[in-house]
């Protein structure tokens, strides 16, 4: 039989570090989160031009910094002159972060963390990789990070080159086997979008065996309902309410 793995999840986790509180996927919100009693986070990761696994959610870099265009185009060496801090304009501007530089915050706390695998198309397998290697590098506690992707390419490539880490299958698709879609690619946790769901399903869910983890939960009353019918975490853009 398999081994159990000791993922380490507690109920709350920081989404994009704590997007309510401070710029998503940086190291100040990250710290922020941290700040918060947050002891585990989401992040959102992808390759630069160059191959250099930064923290960003969209393909391009408009919206969250003050450059612009595709992420996918530009090298790290400009990525790093940009503010990634700018829906804050009262905090210090900061580049986008590194995975690397993501990976030492948070063992310096102690912490843990959901990289969720953000590929630009194309770049599946290649982005796993490169996550992948920044893991083997950086990584020293006990507790593994965990790697999901919306990206079935991206848990294949993960699946393939480090089956021992733990896989979180992502999905926001209505009426899909998610369970049989996780076991599938042999996926430790599910991180289900939770306006697909009722508390009444949590259940059935997690008596697949799999832990749940619901994306993204802000409104205290929808966390404790969750959370009491079973759900094993919820990610939060504001851990200083769902935590209260
Ligand atoms: O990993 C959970 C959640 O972050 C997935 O959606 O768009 O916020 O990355 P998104
Ligand atoms: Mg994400």
């Amino acid at each position: 039989g398999r081994l159990m793995v000791d993922l380490g999840l507690p109920p709350i986790i920081g989404h994009r570090g704590a997007r309510g509180l401070a710029p998503e996927n940086t190291l100040s919100g990250l710290k922020a989160a941290f700040g918060q009693g947050v002891r585990y986070v989401e992040i959102d990761a992808k390759l630069t031009q160059d191959g250099v696994v930064i923290l960003m959610h969209d393909e391009t870099l408009d919206r969250t910094t003050n450059g612009s265009g595709a992420v996918a185009e530009t090298p790290y060496a400009l990525i790093h002159t940009l503010n990634a801090a700018k829906a804050f304009p009262d905090l210090a501007p900061e580049p986008p972060p590194t995975l690397v530089e993501v990976l030492e915050l948070v063992q310096s706390v102690g912490g843990g963390i959901n990289i969720e695998i953000k590929p630009c198309p194309g770049r599946e397998r290649e982005t796993a990789a490169a996550v992948i290697d920044v893991v083997r590098a950086t990584w020293r506690q006990p507790i593994l990070p965990l790697l999901s992707s919306f990206q079935r390419a991206s848990l294949e490539a993960c699946r393939d080159l480090a089956p021992d880490l733990p896989r979180g299958y992502l999905s926001e698709i209505e009426g899909e086997d998610w369970v049989a879609e996780a076991k599938s690619l042999g996926c430790t946790t599910l991180n289900l979008g939770w306006k697909m769901l009722t508390p009444a399903q949590v259940p059935g869910l997690i008596a697949s065996g799999l832990p749940l983890l619901l994306w993204t939960v802000n409104e205290p009353e929808v966390a404790r309902a969750f959370l009491a019918a079973g759900a094993t975490a919820i990610i939060t853009d504001r851990p200083d309410i769902v935590c209260a």
